[in-house]
C-alpha cells in the first residue's frame, strides 16, 4: 500500500465536485462505523473515563454537526429532528456530563446518522461549489470542514477506546516498519531568519491557521526525532519524577496531586499498554501519552526546552532553498505510508526515525504522524485572526490555559493534518496521543 485511500483528491487548486465529496463522505462514514464495529453495545454506552463522552455520543454528535452545517446552514433546511442539538452541542455540555443526557443509543443513532446523511447528499446534489464570496460551500469549504470534523472525532473515539478496559477493544493492526538500522538522533539546526507561518491561501484550513504571516526567528536547534521511550526511561530511572527542580510550579503541583510517576500507559514493571496488549516497553518508539508538564520537565532534565510552535512549524514547513512553505514536511504531495504513519490502522507509533522519506527540508523526521508534539506555546490567534465560520471551534479556547500540539498522530486521518494544523489541550492532559521533541 503506498497511498492512504481517502487523501485523494486533495482539493484546493483542483476543486472537487459533487462525486468527489460524496465519495469522501461515504469513506469517512465507513471508517467511523468500522472503528466501533467490534465494540459491544454496553461499551458504546459507557462513560469509560470522566474525560470522555460515551462513544455513542460521538456518533450522534457527528450527525448533529452534519445536519447543522450541511443540511441547515448550507442547504437552508429545518433540523432533521427537533431538540437534538441541545444534546449534541459540545460547547454547551461538558464531556463529564454527557453520560446523563438522553442521547440516542446505538441502533437509533445509526438511523439518525443515515437520515442526516441522506439530507446532506440531497443538498450536495443541488449545491453551487464554485468560489463565491460569502457562501459556506464556496470552493467546497463547509464540505471539507464536515469531513475533517468526522475524521477528528475518530481520533477522539480512539482515545476513549485506549482509556477503556483492555478487553473493550481488540484492534487488528497494520504492520509498521522496523527501527532504522543505525541510530537516528541528535538535533537539526535552523539558522536565524524569516519564514511564513500559517496556512497558504487556497486549500482548506481552519480559521486559527490564518492569516499566513511572516515570523522572524533567532537560530535554534530541534531534535531530529521525537523523544523515545528509551530516552524517557532514563529520565524515569534518574529520578526525574521526584526532582522538584526539573518541574514548573504548576507541573509539580499536578504531579504531586495526581501521584504521577510514569507516562499514562506505562506499568511499574516496565511494560506499556496499547489497547488490549501490555508488552515490554519498546525503547525505539516515541514516548506517548505524556502531559505537557512531563514533557517540560524532561526537556529541563536534558538542559533543553520545548520548541515554540513557530519553531516547530519552521522546522517542519520552511524550505530555505526555495524560500517557500511546504504543506507537509516532505513537500506538497499528500501523505503516503512511506512518509508518515497516519490513518489509525497501525494503532500505534512507528519507531523514531523509521520513515526517512518523511524528512523536512532541515532533516527533521516524524514531524507529521506517530505522536502529536507538545509545544511551549499557548493557543492564540495569529495577527489579523478572524473567526470563521464559528467562534466555538477555536477562538473560545484562546488564552494561557491551553498548549498547542502539532503534527498529528498515528490516529489522525491524513486529510486533517498539515504543517499549519494546530491542536490544543490542557497541560495536564494525557489521553491525547501526544509525545514531544526538544529544542535548544
Ligand atoms: C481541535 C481536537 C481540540 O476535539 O475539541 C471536534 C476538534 N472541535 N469538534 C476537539 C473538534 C469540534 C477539537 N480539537
Ligand atoms: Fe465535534
Amino acid at each position: 500500500m503506498n497511498t492512504y485511500a481517502e487523501t485523494l483528491p486533495r482539493g484546493g487548486a483542483e476543486s472537487l465536485g459533487e462525486t468527489d465529496w460524496r465519495r469522501l463522505l461515504t469513506e469517512a462514514r465507513e471508517r467511523t462505523l468500522g472503528l466501533v464495529e467490534p465494540v459491544s453495545e454496553a461499551d458504546m454506552d459507557r462513560v469509560h473515563d470522566p474525560l470522555m463522552s460515551p462513544l455513542v455520543w460521538d456518533l450522534g454528535h457527528i450527525a448533529a454537526f452534519e445536519d447543522l452545517w450541511l443540511a441547515q446552514r448550507a442547504g437552508g433546511l429545518d433540523p432533521a429532528r427537533e431538540g437534538l442539538w441541545e444534546v449534541y452541542d459540545a460547547a454547551e455540555t461538558p464531556r463529564s456530563e454527557r453520560g446523563d443526557l438522553s442521547y440516542l443509543r446505538t441502533a437509533e443513532v445509526k438511523e439518525y446518522m443515515a437520515e442526516v446523511r441522506a439530507r446532506a447528499l440531497a443538498v450536495l446534489a443541488e449545491c453551487d461549489l464554485s468560489e463565491r464570496e460569502g457562501s459556506l460551500s464556496s470552493g467546497g469549504f463547509v464540505w471539507d470542514m464536515l469531513l475533517q470534523h468526522e475524521h477528528q472525532h475518530n481520533e477522539t473515539m480512539l482515545q476513549t477506546l485506549q482509556l477503556a478496559a483492555p478487553c473493550a477493544y481488540v484492534p487488528s493492526r497494520r504492520e509498521l516498519p522496523d527501527p532504522p538500522a543505525s541510530r537516528v538522533g541528535g538535533m537539526v539546526h535552523v539558522p536565524e531568519g524569516p519564514f511564513l507561518m500559517g496556512a497558504a491561501p487556497g486549500p482548506f484550513a481552519y480559521d486559527n491557521e490564518r492569516p499566513q504571516h511572516e515570523v522572524h526567528l533567532p537560530r535554534f536547534a530541534i531534535d531530529r526525532t521525537p523523544v523515545t521511550n528509551g530516552a524517557f526511561a532514563e529520565f524515569v530511572a534518574d529520578g526525574g519524577y521526584a526532582r522538584r527542580e526539573l518541574w514548573s510550579d504548576d507541573g509539580w503541583a499536578w504531579r504531586r496531586a495526581e501521584a504521577v510517576e510514569l507516562p499514562r500507559y506505562w506499568t511499574a514493571d516496565g511494560r506499556m499498554r496499547s489497547f488490549d496488549r501490555t508488552c515490554a516497553l519498546d525503547p525505539t518508539l516515541p514516548v506517548m501519552c505524556v502531559s505537557w508538564y512531563e514533557a517540560d520537565a524532561y526537556a529541563r532534565y536534558r538542559d533543553k526546552r520545548l520548541p515554540t510552535e513557530a519553531e516547530w512549524e519552521k522546522a517542519a514547513a520552511w524550505d530555505p532553498f526555495s524560500h517557500s512553505v511546504r504543506r507537509y514536511p516532505w513537500g506538497d504531495d499528500p501523505p503516503t505510508p512511506e512518509q508518515a504513519n497516519l490513518d489509525q490502522t497501525a494503532f500505534g507509533p512507528a519507531p523514531a526515525g523509521a520513515l526517512p522519506a518523511g524528512a523536512s527540508a532541515y532533516g527533521a523526521l516524524g514531524m507529521v504522524g506517530d505522536v502529536w508534539e507538545w509545544t511551549a506555546s499557548p493557543l492564540s490567534g495569529y495577527p489579523g485572526f478572524s473567526a470563521y465560520p464559528y467562534r466555538e471551534y477555536s477562538e473560545v479556547f484562546f488564552g494561557p490555559a491551553y498548549r498547542v500540539l502539532r503534527g498529528g498522530s498515528w490516529a489522525t486521518r491524513p486529510r486533517v493534518i498539515r504543517n499549519s494544523f494546530r491542536n490544543w489541550d490542557l497541560p495536564q492532559r494525557r489521553q491525547i496521543f501526544a509525545g514531544f521533541r526538544c529544542a535548544a
